[in-house]
């Protein structure tokens, strides 16, 4: 089996680059932070305070995460319920960050994105698929751009779905998520040292794909 790995801060376009280099290639995207957000959306719906570890840790119990593929898009599923639209609601993006710095919460959630990766040829993107998920992937990707950039190209993703966004808003999101993630003890994001490390503030997602595409030919 082969394994990409594309770990990189929230808004760095890894979704967009992930699911058309797996299409490219025949491989199947998995894209981990919904399984983190399905959690986040549990514990919203279910009233569970998402800075108490104990009682997260204890709802888990509750809860059952697994992801179907149709016509090769992910969709996931939350005890049995499609929550692929819901988890994306921006509430449930800081929700998915604090649920996400628990080693319980990450435990909960190992087996099934490692098992993806026995299973499938896979395109996995995270924050930590090329440090502690996938450690041995072929191919290691952390793609960054610049803040500012980052909150533009999610204005734009809300604006499309008709949504409203305030760009100093949405500005103080990301940096409260880029702080969280990369400050958390375990699992934090940070760029794996045999990983290759894009800037896409200045590119377009053509560019990137190609860049990507060069490095996975020169790894095989
Ligand atoms: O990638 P996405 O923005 O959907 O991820 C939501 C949150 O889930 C991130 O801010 C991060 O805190 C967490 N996450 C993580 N590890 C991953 C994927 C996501 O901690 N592999």
């Amino acid at each position: 089996m082969t394994a990409i790995a594309i770990d990189g801060p929230a808004g760095a376009g890894k979704s967009t680059i992930a699911r058309a280099l797996a299409r490219k290639l025949g491989y199947i995207y998995v894209d981990t932070g919904a399984l983190y957000r399905s959690i986040g959306l549990y514990c919203t719906e279910a009233g569970v305070p998402l800075e108490d570890k104990a009682a997260v840790t204890a709802a888990l119990e509750q809860i059952r995460v697994e992801l179907r593929y149709v016509d090769g898009v992910q969709r996931v599923l939350l005890n049995g319920r499609d929550v692929s639209e819901e988890i994306r609601r921006p509430e449930i993006s800081l929700a998915a960050s604090s649920v996400s710095a628990m080693d319980t919460v990450r435990a909960f959630l190992f087996d099934l994105q490692r098992n993806m990766a026995l299973e499938h040829d896979v395109v996995m993107d995270g924050r930590d698929i090329g440090t502690v998920v996938l450690p041995d992937a072929q191919v290691k990707i952390y793609l960054t751009a610049s803040a500012e950039e980052r909150t533009r190209r999610r204005m734009a993703e809300y604006e499309a779905k008709g949504l409203h966004a305030d760009f100093e808003e949405l500005l103080r999101e990301v940096n409260l998520r880029d702080e969280q993630d990369k400050n958390r003890a375990v699992a934090p994001l940070r760029k794996a040292e045999d990983a290759v490390e894009l800037d896409s503030t200045c590119m377009n997602a053509e560019e990137v794909l190609a860049a990507i595409e060069t490095i996975v030919k020169e790894r095989n």
